[in-house]
């Protein structure tokens, strides 16, 4: 994609309707619609081929295509549920809050097509625990379409039952992976589960559930209104649709935009206003912290699955971060490390020790006490946790390390020789961490030191 690309408004599109939070205006504009148009009319079976010709693919990370999550379900007997994840705790990540905050029935609409298309007669609305207005906004849509027949024992009259509830979360990122959310759904500590079995064969309770992310959801009336032909004809043919953007960091209006999916890193930040104070694009991260670095000579890939996975990339949630010209990389991937280092639910050895190692290299680089040794380590660790953890937050956590020192080594490389950013217009250094200064200079600490017990 080349040249100025036209935004859509399917599902931020309580910007040009900004009271359809309230039922009564959501109907007005034809919401609530595509139950009527479905439910009852097509096989559940039917449905899924629907979001197989859509190619929706998942919103919260993993890309998964909804059709085949759903078609793992459909055999199997007795009682299943889906759960809209809404912890959304990433930094960088905002776009689930707008559409839980302004678009909720859109979301509940997509809440209630999964159920039936699932066959779960419970679904769960887990929303992240400092966002109140969304909590407020949620509540109350789950109130009005109860209230109106719309959910409950007889979905607007076709026979189907979906009871919907909401929950709030414990308030750790960790709450946010699927199966953590559910041990919490549960009553217990935020731990994952190791997998397989995934939560599709055994989730919620012991039972097959669908655990999918806000943005995917909202998306699922879109395949019905558009058709699933419409829905594929917008962006890239192996994962098409509308796309909510957040981007934030060094650009001129950080914020949510909806562009069909595969829009390019330059032309995102033209939307956003650019980056300000007349300074460069230096690096951004394109699927939230979680996700690796790429530079300005990738601002014309498109910011999609695919197109990312072929350059090393990561396209995530679709949430992106601009680093200017004037950032340390290295102090950047530090504070970034530190996120993931307090966010380790410990589970696993190579999590727990492996993010604490990599924050305690990185800040020693940053404080300019580092060696070539720093380096090789975080090289060498970055490669060795992935795929040996529970869950994905380590190998997500790797991703800055080893693209921070695949694009920038010279940046490293002059922190241990001279000890400092290399020379230019006083570098931004994002929050500076209190690590690195608990250890005397030329002390190497010990495990215990790192980490005492918790
Ligand atoms: C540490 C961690 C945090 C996560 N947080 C979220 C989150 O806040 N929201 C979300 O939708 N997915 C999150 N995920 C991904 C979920 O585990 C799951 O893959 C996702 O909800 C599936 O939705 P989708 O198929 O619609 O993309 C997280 C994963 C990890 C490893
Ligand atoms: S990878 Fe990290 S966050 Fe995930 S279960 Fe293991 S220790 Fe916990």
């Amino acid at each position: 994609m080349s040249g100025s690309v036209e935004p859509t408004c399917y599902l931020l599109r309580h910007r040009q309707h900004p009271t359809i939070h309230r039922l009564a205006d959501y109907r007005r504009i034809g919401g609530y619609k595509s139950i009527e148009q479905v439910v009852g009319r097509i096989s559940r079976e039917e449905f899924t081929r629907w979001m197989a010709t859509a190619h929706l693919r998942g919103r919260g990370g993993a890309g998964q295509p909804v059709a085949k999550k759903w078609g793992r379900m459909l055999d199997i007997p007795g009682q299943r549920y889906v759960i809209a994840n809404g912890d959304e705790s990433e930094p960088g990540a905002f776009k689930d809050r707008e559409l839980m905050e302004c678009n909720p029935h859109q979301l509940l609409e997509g809440v209630l097509l999964s159920a039936w298309a699932v066959g779960a007669t419970r679904a769960i609305i887990y929303v992240r625990l400092e966002y109140e207005l969304a909590q407020e906004r949620v509540a109350r849509a789950i109130k009005e379409i109860t209230d109106a027949g719309i959910a409950g024992p007889d979905m607007m009259g076709t026979g189907v039952e979906v009871e919907l509830e909401m929950f709030v979360s414990g308030g750790a990122y960790i709450c946010g992976e699927q199966t953590a959310l559910i041990e919490t759904i549960e009553g217990k500590l935020p731990y994952p589960r190791p997998k397989p079995p995934y939560p599709t064969i055994n989730g919620l309770w012991g039972r097959p559930t669908v655990v999918q992310n806000i943005e995917t959801l909202c998306a699922i009336p879109l395949v019905v209104e558009l058709g699933p032909e419409g829905f594929k004809a917008i962006g890239p043919a192996t994962a098409p649709g509308p796309k909510v953007y957040s981007i934030s960091g060094h650009v001129a209006h950080p914020g949510n935009y909806e562009f069909p999916m595969g829009i390019t890193m330059r032309q995102l930040l033209e939307a956003a206003g650019g980056i300000p104070n007349g300074h460069k694009f230096k690096a951004a991260l394109t699927g939230g912290a979680a996700s690796a670095f790429i530079t300005a000579d990738h601002l014309d890939i498109a910011l999609d699955f695919d197109s990312l996975d072929a350059i090393g990339g990561e396209f995530g949630t679709g949430t992106v971060m601009v680093f200017d010209d004037h950032t340390c990389m290295v102090g950047a991937t530090q504070s970034l490390l530190r996120f993931f280092r307090d966010e380790s639910c410990g589970k696993c050895t190579p999590c727990r020790e492996g993010t604490q190692l990599m924050h305690l290299w990185l800040a020693n680089l940053e404080g300019g006490r580092g060696s070539m040794a720093d380096i090789d380590a975080l090289g060498r660790l970055s490669g060795l946790v992935p795929g040996t953890t529970c869950c994905a937050l380590a190998d997500g956590a790797c991703l800055p390390v080893s693209s921070g020192l695949r694009h920038f080594m010279p940046e490293f490389l002059y922190h241990v020789e001279h000890g400092c950013c290399p020379p230019g217009e006083g570098h931004i250094h994002l929050p500076h961490d209190d690590v690195a200064g608990t250890f005397h200079e030329g002390h190497v600490p010990t495990l215990t030191e790192l980490h005492p017990r918790r």
